[in-house]
């Protein structure tokens, strides 16, 4: 694994776009399919490596997250949560996690992101040295999202939120990877017209300076956000197929923790042993039984 060990999940915001889903309870805790939807989030820093973890959310809810992840301990990690009062903005993460950034590099993921398979990002965390490194992932309603241009050797040119008229189909996730200068960065920004410190001005300010590197995302992985009802529901339906046909699990943290060699086998007995009877047990248990069969490598 890489130097990179730090990331910030960011799972705040009014949740609006999913009432009243979220009168009584806030959109990443929300279900996707067989689990919390923070799950998938947290299982995708896992698996690349990330053990040090500042979980930003609104304080009402921060002990519903603490009560389902604690302090990470049980996944080999460490988390803790910090406040967002209101929501001014992604970019803001880095403002509330400065302390918790301190002199290092640091991965950003949004709460209601899910991909599959993380194992493309591998080399991005791995190498992750200076600058900014964000992803680019084909779609056919750029205009949902952040959006990237390339030119004709296929370099970045170009980056603008939301784009009435998109110059490409190319859509960045909610997930990035920043140098130690993220928080100087931040600071230099400005709230946008609709009052935020907004992801894609502090992505600017990197490609402006020569210092972004955009990934492009191959054309079978599989990047779902699951900030609608709609498209929750079509995550679920996404999760539920694979999950079915493949019989592997998406966005499960006690297999991504054990495959990146934060916990050890016999607490990952542990954690399934303290497991009511579900398909969830039923799950780890088949996994752990097939660390014996050589398919299962650390
Ligand atoms: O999903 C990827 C997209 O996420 C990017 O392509 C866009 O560039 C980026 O701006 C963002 O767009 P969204 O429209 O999805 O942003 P939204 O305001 O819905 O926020 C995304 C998540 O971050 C959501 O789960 C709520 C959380 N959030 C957002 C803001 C603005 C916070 O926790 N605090 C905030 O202040």
């Amino acid at each position: 694994m890489g130097k990179l060990k730090k990331g910030i999940i960011l799972a705040g915001g009014s949740g609006s776009r999913l009432y009243p889903l979220t009168t009584f309870l806030t959109k990443q805790l929300q279900p996707v399919y067989d689990k919390p939807m923070i799950y998938y989030p947290l299982s995708t820093l896992i698996e690349n490596g990330i053990s040090d973890i500042c979980l930003i959310s609104k304080a009402d809810q921060l002990p519903l997250f603490d009560s389902i992840l604690g302090d990470g301990g049980k996944f080999g990690v460490q988390i803790e949560y910090r406040d967002q009062p209101r929501p001014e903005g992604i970019a803001q993460a880095f403002l509330i996690a400065e302390s918790f950034i301190g002199d290092e590099s640091v991965a950003l993921i949004l709460g209601d992101n899910i991909f599959h398979s993380s194992a493309v990002f591998g080399g991005a965390f791995r190498d992750f040295a200076e600058g900014a490194c964000i992803f680019a992932y084909h779609v056919h309603d750029p205009q949902r999202y952040g959006v990237v241009a390339f030119d004709h050797h296929g370099k970045a040119v170009s980056l603008e939120e939301k784009p009435a008229k998109p110059r490409s189909s190319y859509a960045v996730p909610g997930l990035y990877l920043y140098d130690r200068e993220v928080v100087r960065r931040t600071r230099e920004l400005r709230p946008s017209p609709r009052g935020e410190l907004e992801i894609t001005d502090l992505n600017l300010a990197y490609l402006q300076r020569g210092a972004l590197k955009v990934s492009r995302l191959p054309r079978g992985f599989a990047w779902l956000d699951a900030g609608t009802s709609s498209s929750l529901h079509e995550a679920s339906s996404f999760v539920q197929t694979l999950e079915k046909r493949q019989g592997i699990k998406i966005g499960c943290p006690e297999e991504a923790a054990y495959r990146a060699g934060f916990i050890d086998r016999k607490r990952l007995c542990e954690l399934i042993l303290a497991m009511p009877t579900c398909e969830y047990k039923d799950y780890l248990v088949k996994f752990e039984a097939e660390i014996d069969m050589g398919t299962v490598i650390p």
